[in-house]
């Protein structure tokens, strides 16, 4: 698929069917991801691939990462929230777990290795698209809470920049609308 195709028909999938794309079609995404630009080459990225149990094993981690936020574990609205952060991880059959780890150098400026990962996880986003994989970029509250970050032994100075869900689609994507990039565009001649 040409790039330009690629970057403008992707989109977000969020239903899947269950079946595991093979590891060959994920490790050409991951590798997709390695090639995104890196300033003094630090290549800052982490990738963690979930698949099977370990995605349980992140929903319990994330639930309990909630936990900690909850008032009244015993109530049935906690109940039903944990609950709920606890299958979250299930909604894939993979799930590519992004990490920023910023090079300790005073050469190195902190946001630009978020940025050269941030890049990362579009081309992976675009490389699943082009194998016809469906992809989603999530956070939500998980990736920024504590416990989540501890899961992936991921420390004080690392950044977990998302969850790439990732498997076959099992949805007709939603037409999408942009802004065109005139609005957003200033020219200096
Ligand atoms: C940093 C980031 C975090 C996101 N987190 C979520 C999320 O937690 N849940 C979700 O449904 N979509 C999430 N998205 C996906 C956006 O909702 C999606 O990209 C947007 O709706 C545009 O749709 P498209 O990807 O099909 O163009 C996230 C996107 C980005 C860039």
């Amino acid at each position: 698929m040409d790039v330009l195709e690629a970057i403008k028909t992707r989109r977000s999938i969020s239903k899947f069917k269950p079946d595991e794309p093979p590891k060959e079609l994920i490790e050409k995404i991951l590798d997709a991801g390695t090639w995104a630009p890196t300033h003094h080459l630090t290549e800052p990225w982490k990738f963690f691939v979930l698949t099977g149990k370990a995605r349980e094993k992140l929903g319990e981690a994330m639930a309990q990462a909630l936990a900690e936020e909850l008032t009244d574990l015993d109530s049935q609205e906690s109940k039903v929230k944990l609950d709920s952060e606890r299958q979250r991880p299930l909604r894939a059959p993979v799930i590519i777990a992004v990490a920023a780890s910023p090079k300790q150098d005073p050469n190195v400026v902190e946001l630009e290795e978020i940025v050269a990962t941030a890049s990362a996880m579009q081309n992976m986003l675009l490389a699943a698209h082009a194998l016809g994989l469906g992809a989603i970029l999530r956070t939500g509250k998980a990736a920024y809470r504590k416990k989540v970050k501890e899961f992936f032994g991921l420390s004080d100075k690392e950044y977990l920049l998302g969850f790439i869900y990732l498997g076959y689609p099992d949805m007709q994507p939603q037409k999408a609308t942009r802004t065109p990039f005139s609005s957003k565009t200033v020219w200096l001649n």
